[in-house]
C-alpha cells in the first residue's frame, strides 16, 4: 500500500513540464523498489500535496532542507564573488575550460592535451593524458566526471586529481611510479552541455542531471548519458520516456557524447587498462554489472581491488563506502558506461559515487571539496597502482 502511493507520487512526478516532485535517490523514480530510502525535491507549491500523499500513506519522512534556496545560496556564495579557477570552490565551464588550457601548457613535460569531440551545443570535450613521456605506449587509466550535470563534487574531482598528479609527481614514489609507466587519460567534465545548464539559467535548473539534446517528438529535453551505452541498452532501470531523468536515449550512443568518449576508448582499447567513472552521491564503488543481476567474469578480483580502494580512502578522514556490482549493490541500471566498458574488454571497469550520503546530496558545501577530493585520490590511486602491478 505504501509502496503503491509513493509510485502514484512518481507518476506524477513523470509529468513534465510541471515537475511536482525531482528524484535526487535514486535518480528516477523508475528506480525506486519497496523498502528502499528516497530522497526527493519537492517544489514549496507541491509541498503541502506532497507531504499529505506520504503521510497518509504511513512513509516515514525526514526533511533534509527546510529550505533548499537558502541551501543553494549559502553553497554557491562565491558562486559569482570569483572567477578566478580555485581547487577549493565549484568552477564553472569557462573556468574550467581555460585552466585545462593553461595546467596542460604550464606542464608540458607531463599533459598533452586533446579533444575527443565536440558536445551537442559544440563545446570541445577536451581530453588530458597526464603521464610522463616516453615515446612510447603506455597502459593506461581512463577516468572521466560530469556525466551528470548536477553531480558537481565529480567534476571538482577531476580537477583536483590532474592537479594532485602533477604536483607530486617526482616527491611521492607513488604517483611518480605511477607517472612514469602509465599514463591517466582524464576527461574532466563529461556532458559540458548539461553542466553549463546548472550554472547559468535559473536556479532551479541548478538540478538537470542529463544531456542538452532536442528529443523529436517531446518537448522534454535531454537523455541520461549513462543509459546511452551498448549494454543490455534500454531493458532495465532506465526509461524509454524522454521525460523521464533515466531515459536512455533515441538509440544507443545516440549522444554525440557517448558517442566521442565511446569512439576514443574502442580506438585506444589496447592501451586502456582500467576505466573509472565518477558521479555523486551515495559513497559507493560498484563494479559490473549493473544491467543484470549475473555476476562478472571478474568478480572476486574487482571486489577485492574495490575493497582494497574503498580501505584506503576511508584511511583519511574515516569515510565509509561500500563496493559491490551495480546491480546488487544499488539497483539494475542497463547502458552504463562502465558496463560497457567491461564487456568491451577493459576489466578494472569501477564507478565511483562520492559524498556524501544525502545530508546535503548534490550541495556538498564547499568545504567539503578538500577532502573528498583527498580521500578519493588515495582510492584511485591504490586501483591505478593495483593495474600497474597486474598487468
Ligand atoms: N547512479 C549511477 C547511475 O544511475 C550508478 C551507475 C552504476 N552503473 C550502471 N551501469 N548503472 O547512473
Ligand atoms: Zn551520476
Amino acid at each position: 500500500m505504501k509502496v503503491l502511493l509513493l509510485l502514484g507520487l512518481v507518476a506524477v512526478a513523470l509529468c513534465e513540464p510541471t515537475k511536482f516532485v525531482d528524484f535526487w535517490k535514486p535518480d528516477s523514480p523508475d528506480l525506486v523498489t519497496i523498502g528502499m530510502n528516497v530522497d526527493i525535491h519537492v517544489p514549496a507549491a507541491q509541498l503541502d500535496m506532497v507531504f499529505t500523499i506520504l503521510q497518509q500513506s504511513g512513509i516515514e519522512v525526514k526533511i533534509m532542507f527546510e529550505n533548499l534556496q537558502e541551501a543553494v545560496e549559502a553553497q554557491m556564495d562565491n558562486k559569482r564573488a570569483t572567477k578566478a579557477h580555485d581547487y577549493t570552490k565549484y568552477n564553472n565551464w569557462a573556468t574550467i575550460n581555460d585552466w585545462v588550457v593553461s595546467i596542460s601548457s604550464a606542464n608540458a613535460d607531463l599533459i598533452s592535451r586533446q579533444v575527443i569531440g565536440n558536445t551537442y551545443e559544440g563545446r570541445p570535450m577536451h581530453l588530458l593524458k597526464i603521464g610522463k613521456k616516453t615515446g612510447s605506449a603506455k597502459p593506461a587509466v581512463f577516468m572521466d566526471c560530469g556525466f551528470h550535470a548536477r553531480e558537481w563534487i565529480t567534476h571538482a574531482f577531476c580537477q583536483w586529481f590532474i592537479n594532485e598528479a602533477v604536483s607530486t609527481y617526482g616527491s611521492d614514489p607513488e604517483m611518480t611510479n605511477l607517472l612514469d609507466r602509465m599514463d591517466f587519460l582524464v576527461l574532466p567534465v563529461f556532458n559540458i552541455d548539461g553542466y553549463e545548464y546548472t550554472w547559468t539559467k535559473e536556479r532551479s535548473y541548478l538540478m538537470w542531471r542529463k544531456t542538452r539534446s532536442k528529443n523529436s517528438g517531446s518537448s522534454c529535453i535531454g537523455t541520461d548519458p549513462n543509459r546511452n551505452f551498448d549494454a543490455g541498452w534500454c531493458t532495465t532501470g532506465a526509461s524509454s520516456n524522454p521525460c523521464s531523468e533515466t531515459y536512455c536515449g533515441s538509440s544507443i550512443e545516440s549522444e554525440i557524447e557517448s558517442k566521442n568518449l565511446a569512439n576514443f576508448i574502442r580506438s585506444n582499447k589496447s592501451i586502456i587498462k582500467a576505466y573509472l567513472t565518477v558521479h555523486s552521491y551515495s559513497q559507493l564503488l560498484l563494479f559490473p554489472y549493473s544491467y543484470k543481476y549475473g555476476l562478472a567474469a571478474d568478480h572476486s578480483e574487482l571486489l577485492s581491488v574495490s575493497q582494497g580502494a574503498i580501505a584506503a580512502l576511508r584511511s583519511l578522514h574515516g569515510t565509509r563506502y561500500t563496493s559491490g556490482p551495480g546491480a546488487v549493490t544499488i539497483y539494475p541500471a542497463a547502458g552504463g558506461s562502465d558496463d560497457w566498458a567491461y564487456d568491451l574488454g577493459v576489466k578494472y571497469s569501477y564507478t565511483f559515487e562520492l559524498r556524501d550520503e544525502g545530508r546535503y546530496g548534490f550541495l556538498l558545501p564547499e568545504s567539503q571539496i578538500k577532502p573528498t577530493c583527498e580521500e578519493t585520490m588515495l582510492a584511485v590511486k591504490y586501483i591505478a597502482s593495483y593495474v600497474l602491478n597486474n598487468l
